[in-house]
């Protein structure tokens, strides 16, 4: 089905999306090409084996680094190569480059995508002794990993094929299709000829197939044309086809961004979903689709691959314009990646759980910056907040219906003429005035600062960048000039080194008088969005510096931009303070630098269903720091889908709300009650829970585990939840969420993979344990969704809610402890100062919370004795220092309430830290080891009362 009428099919509501202004697959050539070769191979009746062949390997100096020879039939005379290196960290990545090697045209494929997405462009090698390799009959093997793992990588040498194995079962395979492919360079008087000699015809036997069946006639390889554009393709085709089979496993998840389930559906074969491959081109699309493998603002080339049995991680680094088709069959999952320009460089990440996954990534990628803990509070934007008066009238309004907030925006309008720095005089005469008065609230701003610079002479951005020689190129060397926001713009070239300092510069305090230490930076329309050019970005043929043109590094273009602003704001101060910055555009990597949102989605309750599988592809992918435009950025939602949207706002990583210029101002303030009220309450949750979020991003931060995590990664031997994509864990820390995205729904179903109690958020009634998953249905009057502690868990939350998050440091906090069917529980509270870097050097607080069963109580019948402990986090011992200032600062922050729910009766006695008898109430209900009858109780509750303990040091309390 054409696109267009698959999409009516599906979303009928959402047709806005201009199909027009995108490439399909059959639009590109290099897709063309790379596709044809599928198509025919899939078409034909006995197989065809891959021309390429490798040579048994050479190896280098280096250990852990294995060189082979590549050659194709098809092309004898063109040399490639191999490279393989074990990598010393991760438990078994390998890591696969292939180029050509020394063509005769001079030219080269792009191969410094692994610089900006990796923490270090080249890896640490495996030592001496941790790989071996072997050749014989044909294949050469490479053992490598951890010994009990049994890793072993085969490269068989004609036909090229490469198989991952662990313990002897095959977990990748590359080229098992045959479809495997790099165009080498070429003259265009070289171009693919339909007849060849007869010699050349069966150098595939087979099929008899030859050139012209691998490399069909295309007329648009050296210049293409798309709507009014031509591209003029200087270097000729090179494109890449590779394609990469997951056997054994039944889901992929990953590739963000597409607004597509978790787990991929097929874009080919008899169950496919979508007629077009994914496509990762970053790129600014106009009311896009809630459900389609279209193109999306971001870019993270990354895959799980996934079965009850195992995990497997793929990371291909490529930043051109890639096209990726999906199958599944009864064998495995099948997909064919076909890229417009660059090298191979392709990362196995040999899992074997999804835990694993996470850490190889962070490995390689990066991890979450641990953000300014503020901005993991409310957000409140809107395509404009018109002047300096309309400001306050924000923060007072706020103020007047009691829900915190804790940034305020400032979108394009800010901006004289939209020339980013300078304010408009006369809507904002003093900016500093403006931003201390918001931050006497202990309120922070963040105002936009786009890519596309204004033309005119007397911009000092322009004029400096122009003089700086640092702005991107046309293919003659001109400056680029396109349309955005401002007019007639220009775009600096980040990836040009000159211009990182002079970036920095601008954002000092001495060089922008107008700001201040609480402004914030938000990175808009850097795919590049360009108005007048193809796809709405720039020419592909533009030329970065090194002489790359856009399409080698189109994808990795935004993520430059963001970084550098982060760069510049942690240098802004000193000593440094953690930066914020909001990008739109992404790559992988991003992570290390940035938060990110969905870009322009539409208020309807589509958009909103779609928002959480996209937003858990992007945590998979790394990407956690992630939220969505509350509310919708087009149109005007109901009340209803607003007070929905704020409940599951209030549970994304990054929680913002945000509109269109044209939309009705829908700050939550204008609403009568009952919406307003229900608003509050959805913030104000979050606030309660910040601690909760907060250790939620140190855990992203330290160890590249996401933020929302779905079923699969919580339970992935479940294969009930693999497909599962509405509901979500937030961090280890026990929460599920499930946000309530149907209109009107009164009930909503939340699925139960493991055999624990689980407690309701905000009433504590208590679904008893089930021996085997099954799905809980749920009341969901609009005042309620399902938000659920998992049993064994703790939670630290705050009761007093205040005007923003930094004026609650000091307050104490409640534990909730919610017992498991054992009785127990465990959880977490990490916390610093929230904004500078001296948790680098040990200052922080980190505490593991503990309810156990006491020697005493074990075995007893009946009531049982149970010992609560606050100690010092083990995974925090080396680092935190005893003495620190954060701790003395909040050494008076007490517990003032415990919550246990789910004890089997009321104690006889609670003593505290120093054997006092500490107060409590008891009210009876159902206990945490009750079996289930699939109904909703109320559960026991303890509430101990001002047990006089903090969250510094150690301490007990023992009930008994
Ligand atoms: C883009 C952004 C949107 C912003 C608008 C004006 O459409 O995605 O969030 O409000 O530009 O700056």
């Amino acid at each position: 089905m054409r696109p267009i009428l698959w999409a009516l099919a599906l979303a009928p509501f959402t047709l806005a999306v201009k199909h027009e202004d995108f490439k399909t697959c059959a639009q590109s050539s290099f897709c063309r090409r790379l596709k044809g070769i599928a198509k025919r191979q899939a078409e034909s009746t006995s197989t065809f084996t891959s021309p390429y062949s490798v040579s048994p390997p050479t190896i280098s100096d280096d250990e852990g680094r294995y060189t082979f020879p590549i050659t194709s039939s098809l092309y004898p005379e063109i040399r490639f190569e191999l490279r393989v290196d074990v990598l010393a960290e991760g438990n078994g990545i390998v890591r696969l480059r292939m180029d050509e090697v020394a063509s005769s045209t001079g030219l080269r494929r792009y191969n410094e995508t692994a610089r900006w997405a990796l923490v270090e462009a080249e890896p640490m090698l495996a030592g001496a002794g941790d790989s071996s390799v072997r050749t014989e009959k044909g294949k050469t093997v490479i053992r490598y990993g951890p010994k009990e793992a049994k890793l072993e990588l085969e490269i068989q040498h004609s036909p090229f094929k490469i198989t991952q194995s662990r313990e002897g079962r095959a977990q990748v395979v590359i080229n098992e299709k045959s479809l495997f492919h790099m165009e080498h360079f070429r003259k265009k008087k070289e171009k693919v000829e339909a007849v060849v000699g007869e010699a050349e015809q069966m150098v595939l036997g087979g099929d008899g197939v030859d050139r012209a069946w691998f490399e069909e006639e295309d007329d648009e390889a050296f210049e293409e044309r798309f709507r009014q554009w031509t591209d003029s393709k200087p270097k000729g085709p090179e494109a890449l086809s590779v394609d990469i089979t997951f056997p054994g496993v039944e889901h992929i998840y990953g590739l963000p961004e597409h607004a597509s389930p978790l787990s991929l559906p097929d874009t080919v074969g008899p169950h496919a979903h979508y007629s077009d491959p994914y496509r990762l081109y970053n790129v600014d699309i106009f009311e896009y689709l809630a459900d389609s493998p279209m193109a999306l603002y971001g870019a993270i080339p990354l895959l799980h691959a996934h079965s009850a049995s195992h995990s497997v991680g793929i990371l291909n680094l490529v930043g051109s314009d890639t096209f990726v088709d999906v199958e599944h069959t009864h064998t495995g999952v099948h997909t064919h990646w076909m890229s417009e320009s660059g090298i191979l460089d392709l990362l196995l990440l040999p899992g074997p759980r999804p835990s694993e996954l996470f850490k190889q990534n962070a490995i390689l990628t990066g991890t979450t910056a641990l953000p300014p803990q503020w901005s993991t509070a409310y957000h409140q934007c809107r395509w404009n907040y018109v002047d300096e008066t309309d400001v306050m009238d924000v923060q007072r309004r706020f103020d007047e219906v009691d829900i915190p907030l804790d940034v305020t925006w400032l979108d394009i309008e800010h901006a004289e003429e939209h020339r980013y720095f300078d304010w408009d005089a006369k809507h904002f005469p003093d900016p500093v005035r403006m931003q201390e008065a918001v931050a006497a609230k202990g309120r922070k701003m963040v105002a936009i600062i786009d890519p596309h610079i204004k033309k005119v002479d007397s911009f000092r951005i322009y004029s400096d960048a122009k003089d700086l020689d640092i702005l991107v190129k046309k293919a003659d060397g001109s400056n680029f000039e396109g349309w955005c926001w401002t007019g007639s713009s220009v775009w600096v070239d980040f990836f040009n080194p000159n211009s990182w300092d002079w970036w920095t510069r601008m954002f000092s305090f001495a060089t922008w008088k107008d700001s201040t230490p609480s402004l914030f930076i938000w990175n808009d329309m850097n795919e590049p969005s360009v108005f007048d050019g193809p796809e709405i970005s720039v020419p592909r043929d533009t030329i970065h510096h090194g002489g790359w043109e856009n399409r080698d590094v189109h994808n990795i273009n935004g993520m430059l931009f963001h970084n550098q602003t982060t760069q510049a704001l942690i240098q802004r101060e000193s000593p440094a303070q953690r930066p914020f910055v909001l990008s739109r555009s992404f790559f992988a990597g991003s992570q290390r630098f940035s938060a990110i949102w969905t870009g322009d989605n539409m208020g309807t309750w589509d958009h909103f269903a779609g928002e959480t599988a996209m937003l858990l592809s992007n945590n998979i992918a790394g990407m956690s720091f992630s939220g969505a435009d509350i509310g919708g950025f087009f149109g005007n939602p109901s009340p209803e889908l607003l007070v929905r949207w704020y409940q599951a706002g209030a549970f994304m990583p990054f929680m913002r709300a945000h509109a269109h210029l044209d939309t009705k101002r829908r700050e939550p303030y204008l609403y009568p009650e009952p919406t307003r009220g229900l608003i509050r309450d959805a913030v104000r949750t979050r606030y309660a829970l910040l601690g909760v979020w907060y250790n939620a991003f140190h855990d992203a931060s330290t160890q590249g585990w996401p933020i929302m995590r779905p079923q699969y990664v919580v339970f992935p031997e479940d294969k009930d939840g693999f497909a599962v994509d509405d509901q979500y864990y937030v961090g280890g820390e026990g929460l599920l969420v499930k946000p309530v995205t149907r209109e009107g729904a009164t009930t909503t179903e939340v699925y139960i993979a493991d055999d624990q109690p689980y407690y309701d958020y905000f009433t504590h009634s208590l679904h008893p344990a089930q021996a085997t998953p099954h799905n809980l249905t749920l009341s969901t009057p609009l005042s309620a969704y399902p938000v659920l502690i998992q049993g064994g868990s703790i939670l630290p939350i705050r009761q007093r809610i205040r005007r923003s998050s930094p004026l609650m440091w000091q307050d104490p906090y409640t534990l909730i402890i919610a017992l498991s069917k054992s009785g127990e529980a465990e959880g977490q509270l990490y916390s610093d100062d929230g904004t500078g870097y001296g948790y680098e050097g040990g200052e922080y607080v980190w505490r593991r919370f503990s309810l156990s069963l006491s020697a005493k109580g074990k075995g007893k019948k009946g009531g049982k004795g149970r010992m609560l402990r606050s100690e010092r986090h083990p995974d925090s011992m080396e680092k935190e220092k005893e003495r620190n200032g954060w701790a003395e600062k909040v050494g008076h922050v007490g517990v003032e309430q415990v919550v246990v729910l789910g004890l089997e009766e009321e104690p006889r006695d609670v003593k505290g830290a120093r054997g006092e008898r500490v107060e409590w109430k008891w009210e009876a209900g159902a206990a945490a080891g009750a079996s289930g009858k699939g109904e909703e109780e109320r559960a026991s509750r303890l509430v101990l009362k001002k047990p006089g303990v903090g969250i510094v040091g150690d301490w007990q309390i023992e009930i008994s």
